[in-house]
């Protein structure tokens, strides 16, 4: 939800390295930022509203080399976005910036106003500050004060500590939020949210785990476990380049990713279904019941799961968001299977879930993108999308490789269980084997109709998407596309439900998408299409090759049950969704553009949403 950046060294300018993190850090939260280094021989502080280059601006006349500070990019969660309540804050002798939420921060804050300490901001962040500030008078050990003060702590927190008597190093500690240490090759080390912001400087980090704290300077990196033991720690190597977080030639990341996803799914297929096993060999085929629990999109890539693993498993699937998931009565029996999707593998609820479903005694299996992050490293089994760094906010190629995970291990269940013959499992395969191009077909031949589409929606403030089955399931995703990136109101609805009353809303020019591509369900979804046109609605109706030779082209009276018609590759059940979603993102994509929105960065949002 927040970005964290700090540097200590000799080798490279603390402003330089700060600053060039937090850019890559903004995808974590946009609202306002600041820096705190140690320059003239104390620590000062410099913060702005907005995006990162309007404190690049505001530094711009700071020529002197600095040798530590720490960072922030923020998304707020307690206090309005301002100068005054963007991190980092400082209170007597410690600076700090902090990702996550101290829940008690109310109680904590009275008692420290009855002892004097007066507050500037709303945050609950300073209030942390000032706690750690108050053990420091008592406790001169800064791991000993950090740790009890963190004992206070109720919440989740990645805490970058400086104290004005140590100007060389920098303390951290997290519980819940991600905080990883840069290992510089000589004189300099790092400490960031994610291994993205400091790519430029080192590929070599210490993964910081649940409760650990760290003593970092620039030619040491000492590591304490919560009973505050020295550890050691491996030190691993990232395999991502800072290459793949530029937008090499596109103009948004999100466009950049979504081109990415041909080369990305045929990379799924290939891992995990050419020899029909797992990294670990998985075999889900022996649970009665399967709960997959997750957040926005990857939740969305679950419905898609659950229709497969239904229709072609015979397992009975549930599909919830995590943030309701974890506070009701899960109805986890030993033999119930728990998957859990999060691309950023840090989404506070997922992670809860997570937690109380292997509480619960539940096998819990993790659907997750970025390598070595809390979901993936707490699930008893992991397979990883491999979809390589996402920097768009509004994710595309994460949610792609979900959705192509969860069909390769429903195929493969299916086979183990013997549901599946060798025909059918030939016919899914070379599916799977022509990903690559159908998916590059749908997003190069298709521009005059995503055009078409977008120049009528954009000037909509309300939109439908309206399927049935796993289409109903990809207009989930298609409508929170558009919200997300375009800011227009959009709700997608079970074709067949309509009619009970949501109907009751459309008027005459009502847009209205429709995705028809499964053969059972294509002429009830038309005629759900009817009711609406004969409302007035403006029908964007999306269907698949094979459909419309059979179903439109075949038929004398084609007119008047749409007004644009994208007519699809068809493909398989297994892939359907896949080549679906990508038409509703460009679609959304391009209503965005031509509404004027920041695509990249949307207003409100965050990439990972690391508190609750
Ligand atoms: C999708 O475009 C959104 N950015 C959001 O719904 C996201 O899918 C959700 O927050 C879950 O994130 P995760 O996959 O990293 O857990």
């Amino acid at each position: 939800m927040c970005g964290i950046i700090g540097y200590t060294g000799t080798k490279n300018n603390a402003k330089e390295v700060l600053l060039s993190g937090l850019k890559k850090l903004e995808y974590r939260g946009y609202d306002s930022a600041g820096i705190a280094v140690y320059e003239n021989e104390k620590i000062n502080l410099y913060k702005s509203t907005g995006k990162i280059k309007n404190l690049e601006e505001s530094l711009s006349k700071n020529t002197s080399t600095l040798n530590l500070g720490i960072g922030h990019t923020r998304w707020a969660t307690h206090g309005v976005p301002n100068e005054t309540n963007a991190h980092p804050h400082k209170c007597g002798n410690v600076t700090l910036v902090h990702n996550g939420i101290i829940e008690n921060y109310l109680e904590l804050k009275q008692d420290l106003i009855l002892k004097g300490t007066e507050f500037k901001t709303q945050t609950d962040t300073e209030v942390a500050c000032a706690y750690i500030n108050e053990i420091y008078k008592t406790e001169k050990n800064k791991i000993k004060c950090i740790a009890q003060s963190c004992k206070n702590f109720r919440g989740s927190y990645a805490f970058a500590i400086i104290f004005d008597d140590e100007p060389d190093t920098i303390y951290a500690v997290r519980k819940d939020s991600p905080l990883v240490i840069g290992v510089g090759a000589s004189d300099e080390n790092f400490i960031s949210s994610d291994i993205s912001a400091i790519l430029n400087y080192t590929n070599r980090y210490i993964l910081l785990e649940h409760e650990e704290f760290a003593k970092i300077s620039k030619d040491s990196i000492e590591i304490f476990n919560s009973n505050l033991e020295k550890i050691e720690k491996e030190i691993l190597t990232a395999t991502w380049s800072s290459s793949e977080y530029q937008k090499s030639g596109f103009d948004h990341f999100m466009l950049k990713e979504i081109n990415e996803q041909p080369k990305v799914l045929k990379q799924v297929f290939e891992r995990y279904f050419s020899n029909n096993t797992y990294d670990q060999n998985i075999d889900i085929s022996n649970y009665d019941n399967i709960h997959i629990v997750a957040c926005g999109s990857a939740m969305h890539a679950g419905l898609v799961g659950k229709f497969l693993f239904e229709k072609y498993a015979l397992i009975p699937v549930t599909v919830e968001v995590a943030s309701e998931y974890r506070y009701k009565n899960q109805l986890i029996t030993n033999n119930t299977l728990v998957i859990i999707i999060s691309q950023s593998g840090e989404t506070a609820d997922t992670l809860a879930a997570l937690r109380i479903a292997k509480q619960k005694g539940a096998h819990t299996l993790g659907i997750v993108n970025a390598v070595g992050s809390t979901i993936s490293r707490e699930s008893d089994i992991t397979i990883y999308t491999h979809a390589g760094p996402e920097i768009a906010v509004a994710t595309t190629k994460g949610y792609a490789s979900q959705v192509a995970v969860l069909s390769t291990l429903a195929l493969n269940t299916a086979i183990k269980k013997g549901l599946i013959d060798k025909t059918f499992e030939e016919h899914i395969y070379n599916d799977f084997k022509n990903i690559q191009n159908t998916i590059s077909d749908v997003i190069k031949n298709y521009e005059e109709e995503y055009k078409k589409v977008s120049e009528y929606i954009y000037k909509h403030d309300h939109l439908f998407y309206i399927g049935r089955g796993i289409d109903n399931a990809v207009c989930l995703e298609g409508s929170l596309k558009l919200k997300e990136i375009s800011y227009m109101h959009s709700e997608a609805y079970a074709a067949g439900e309509l009619k009970h009353g949501t109907i009751s809303l459309i008027e005459q020019g009502t847009p209205l998408i429709a995705v028809a591509t499964d053969e059972i369900l294509f002429e009830k979804t038309v005629s759900n299409v009817k009711e609406t046109k004969a409302r007035g609605s403006f029908v964007v109706f999306i269907t698949t090759r094979d459909l419309e030779d059979k179903y439109i082209k075949s038929v004398e009276d084609t007119s008047g049950f749409f007004d644009i018609k994208l007519v699809l590759p068809s493909a398989t059940d297994f892939t359907q969704a896949l080549v679906t979603m990508v038409a509703l993102q460009l679609i959304a994509y391009k209503t965005a553009i031509l509404r004027d929105c920041d695509i990249d960065q949307p207003r409100n949002l965050a990439k990972s949403v690391t508190v609750e």
